[in-house]
């Protein structure tokens, strides 16, 4: 169980390492396959990328010595010091806890027996260099691991820090000021830390692909996490609404997503309509629209929505052997090469779910709910690495936290009652 458990963790890093081309290819339009400026000034969204994600990212080394105070520091409590906004809901979003126990519980492992790995998954979770605690002495798979020099225990558990989306070398890169045309494009030389190094990308949705897009294919023609894809393909992208304008709204630090109830609530439209099917019978039709997201609902392979319906009688007790439920999601096999079902619904379209059930005596209401269970693949995922073993006690702790955690965020966006004709 184990090896078959690492054998896909090693597969799920090796559809995300391909990174990349994608960014060349028929979005960025005119992209060059030349290395990245090495000025900071970038033509396209591509030769941004290409150079600000450039994994792994280099050591920032000494932080010059203009910077003051909290200004040397790379940690986010430092930038908050300033920044008190963006800290303040940085803290609160899932990027913050990017290095939560469900993570680490397999880095603290990880960075011993394979710590090419680790940092596979760091190139995600925690991607600055001052966040690994190994690196490779020379180049290639024999290369050894030695502790790294740089590496800063609390930026680590920091997980997607500030620093890791804005700073490198020390410089600290923006999006240009708001509504404000002089800072476009152009940096900032005076002020703190030097100023700021402003570009239009950081507003656009290729900002966010990095890490929420694979490169390639995968299943059924679909790589495992295709979010800028989806999008790219929707109205919203053909609109150019980016990534931001809805999980950064006025530029908010939150980035609530699925496992936030107002965001879920505002992804889907719910209609029922109660319908006069023949003599005995309870029908009706529940049309659940994806109006709010900007890709599909939901996006991933790991959450569930599951709408169920049923029967009730009078006082509101349901009627045993009416229950009807219906899954929204996308499921792979266990060693993720084949797609099981896909009834995830893209950007502007419907699923259908028609009810239909012999009416019992006493039926008076049909009740229909629409539950999400935001981890409900990393649920089963860490119930079957706990039986796995060989985990360090440290591990074991740490996972069962983030089973403990993953078995209680499920919650209800829609829950109506319609009385029967
Ligand atoms: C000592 C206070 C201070 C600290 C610490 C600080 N900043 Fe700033 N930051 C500023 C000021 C002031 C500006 C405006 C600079 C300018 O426009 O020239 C700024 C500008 C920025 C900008 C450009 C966008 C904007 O609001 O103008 C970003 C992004 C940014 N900082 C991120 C960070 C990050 C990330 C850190 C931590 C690694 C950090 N800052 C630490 C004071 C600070
Ligand atoms: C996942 C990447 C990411 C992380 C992590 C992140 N930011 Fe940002 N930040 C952005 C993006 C993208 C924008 C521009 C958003 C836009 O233009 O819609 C931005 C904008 C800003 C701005 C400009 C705000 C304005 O109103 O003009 C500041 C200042 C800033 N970030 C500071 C921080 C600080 C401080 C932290 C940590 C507490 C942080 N950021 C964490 C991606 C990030
Ligand atoms: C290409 C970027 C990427 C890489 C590489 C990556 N992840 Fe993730 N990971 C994500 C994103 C995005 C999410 C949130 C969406 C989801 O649930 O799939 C996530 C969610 C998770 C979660 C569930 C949330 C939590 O904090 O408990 C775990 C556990 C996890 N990843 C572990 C890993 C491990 C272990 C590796 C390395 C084997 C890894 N990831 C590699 C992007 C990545
Ligand atoms: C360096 C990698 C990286 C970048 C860049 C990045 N993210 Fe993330 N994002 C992650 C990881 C990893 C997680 C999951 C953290 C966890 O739960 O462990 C995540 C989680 C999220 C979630 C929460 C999903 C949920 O399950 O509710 C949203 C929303 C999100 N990101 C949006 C964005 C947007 C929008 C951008 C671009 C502005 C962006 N991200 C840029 C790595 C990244
Ligand atoms: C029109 C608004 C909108 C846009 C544009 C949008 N999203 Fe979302 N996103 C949502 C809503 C609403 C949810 C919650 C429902 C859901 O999960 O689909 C969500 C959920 C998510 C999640 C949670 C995981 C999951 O399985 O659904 C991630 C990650 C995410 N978005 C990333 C992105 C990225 C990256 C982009 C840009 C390529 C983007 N979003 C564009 C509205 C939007």
């Amino acid at each position: 169980m184990r090896r078959l458990l690492r054998g896909r963790l090693a597969l799920i890093v090796l559809l995300l390492a391909a990174g990349g081309s994608l960014l060349g290819s028929s979005h960025t339009k005119g992209g060059s396959s030349a290395p990245a400026a090495p000025s900071g000034k970038w033509k396209t969204a591509g030769d941004f990328l290409r150079a600000h994600w450039a994994y792994p990212l280099p050591p920032m080394g000494e932080a010059p010595a203009s910077y003051q105070g909290e200004e040397r520091s790379l940690l986010p409590e430092a930038c908050g010091k300033c920044h008190e906004e963006q800290y303040r809901q940085w803290r609160t979003s899932l990027h913050a806890k990017a290095v939560g126990p469900g993570v680490y519980g397999q880095l603290v492992d990880l960075w011993r027996s394979d710590p090419a790995q680790a940092r596979g998954c760091n190139e995600c979770h925690a991607p600055l260099a001052e966040q690994q605690k190994r690196l490779p002495a020379g180049e290639g798979a024999s290369a050894a691991w030695r502790p790294n020099p740089s590496h800063l225990p609390a930026l680590e558990m920091a997980g997607l820090a500030c620093a890791a989306c804005h700073v490198r070398g020390w410089r600290v890169h923006g999006p240009p000021k708001r509504e404000t045309p002089e800072g476009r494009g152009g940096a900032t030389l005076s002020g703190k830390h030097g100023g700021a190094e402003r570009t239009p990308f950081f507003e656009g949705a290729e900002f966010c692909m990095k890490c929420h897009q694979h490169e390639g294919s995968g299943p059924a023609g679909k790589p495992i996490q295709n979010t800028f894809r989806e999008w790219r393909e929707s109205l919203w992208g053909e609109e150019g609404v980016p990534c931001q304008s809805c999980h950064m709204p006025r530029r908010e630090h939150l980035w609530r997503g699925i496992h936030d109830k107002d965001m879920a609530q505002g992804a889907v439209g719910v209609e029922v309509e109660v319908g006069r099917a023949a003599p005995g019978v309870a029908a009706a039709r529940i049309v659940l629209t994806n109006t709010g997201a900007g890709h599909h609902f939901p996006t991933y392979i790991t959450p569930s929505v599951d709408v169920v319906a049923e029967l009730e009688d009078e006082a509101g007790k349901a009627i045993p052997g009416t229950r009807q439920a219906a899954v929204i999601g996308r499921r792979l096999s266990e060693d993720f090469a084949r797609e099981v079902s896909d009834t995830r619904i893209p950007a502007q379209q419907s699923f259908v779910m028609d009810y239909r059930q012999a009416r019992p005596a006493g039926a008076a209401r049909l009740r229909v709910r629409v539950r999400v269970k935001p981890d409900h693949f990393y649920h089963g995922f860490f119930e079957a690495y706990l039986k796995g073993g060989g985990l360090s006690p440290q591990a074991r702790k740490l996972i069962e936290e983030a089973r403990d955690n993953a078995a209680k965020s499920a919650f209800d966006i829609y829950d109506e009652r319609f009385a029967l004709p």
